[in-house]
């Protein structure tokens, strides 16, 4: 017997406890997240307000303060995707038809000038893939893997995107992670919708990648902090694929790129 299937199940006093020591940390995060920020809003807005910013460098305060309040707004845009997903309990929302193949359109499209800049080339490859959900929340899912994709990539670097109908592998079928699509014959299952996002980037070493998905775990905090991640974006995508009865994975080897791939049920 294993060592996790021997131990007692924790009961539910345990359980609640642990949902509030987590709710707790979340709290703690976020405020100290949202300091950082706000210390430098108001400590450079108080210099202007008192005259003591020569006036040329009046545009590249009001540059750095503009900065920091999309930090801030990205940062409180995340925290409310993570709460509204907390607090929906499974089935409780309308599903609606949503082609994916539009989404990862229209997420490649709004990373163009991030991309350009970070001199990473964005590639699409898209079936018109359908899948039952909340269009915005998808976007989000993507959006974020996406942008760590070309955020955390070299210079000179590729991302390929795709997004296929696929027949589900078979050990998916025996866990019983995507119950839906696992018929016998070809007839029987609609299979599964399949988004990749692989990119040329440093990769993730083997030690933090379950980790990267826990909300504010960041693997390199410096340079997060340079390009102003704050650590939500796989917990959100986590959350999303699970919310569309759905499990993200990925595969990486250090100094040569990460592929995260997410696997829902078709409509
Ligand atoms: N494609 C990737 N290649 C290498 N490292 C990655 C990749 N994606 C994520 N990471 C690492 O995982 C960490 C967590 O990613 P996540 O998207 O949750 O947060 P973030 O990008 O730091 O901030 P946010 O997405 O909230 O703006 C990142 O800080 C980064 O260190
Ligand atoms: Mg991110």
């Amino acid at each position: 017997m294993s060592d996790a299937s021997s131990k007692a199940s924790p009961s539910r006093n345990e359980r609640l406890a642990w949902a509030e020591n987590l709710r707790r940390e979340f709290t703690a995060n976020v405020s100290h997240e949202m300091k950082t920020p706000l210390q430098v809003i108001s400590g450079y807005a108080e210099l202007m307000a008192n005259g003591l910013v020569p006036p040329d460098d009046m545009r590249k305060f009001a540059g750095l303060i503009y900065e920091e309040a999309q930090a801030m707004r990205a940062l409180i845009n995340d925290v409310l995707v993570l709460s509204h997903l907390d607090e929906t309990a499974p089935g409780a929302e309308t599903r609606n038809p949503v082609n994916l193949a539009s989404v990862a359109e229209r997420v490649v499209h709004r990373l163009e000038a991030p991309a350009r800049e970070a001199q990473v080339v964005v590639e699409l490859s898209a079936d018109p893939v359908e899948v039952l959900g909340n269009e915005t929340l998808l976007e989000q899912m993507i959006y974020n893997l996406v942008e760590n994709a070309v955020r955390y990539n070299e210079e000179g670097g590729t991302v390929r995107v795709s997004v296929r109908a696929e027949r589900p592998q078979a050990d998916q079928c025996e866990r019983g992670t995507l119950g839906k699509g696992c018929g016998d014959t070809e007839e029987e299952s609609p299979g599964e919708a399949v988004i990749r996002v692989a990119d040329t980037g440093p990769g993730i070493p083997v030690a933090a990648q379950e980790k990267i998905f826990e909300r504010f775990y960041r693997l390199d905090k410096s340079r997060s902090k340079e390009t102003g991640g704050t650590g939500l974006g796989l917990a959100i995508v986590k959350h999303a694929a699970l919310y569309h009865n759905g499990e993200v994975s990925l595969e990486s080897e250090e100094g040569r790129g990460t592929t995260f791939t997410v696997r829902l049920p078709l409509a």
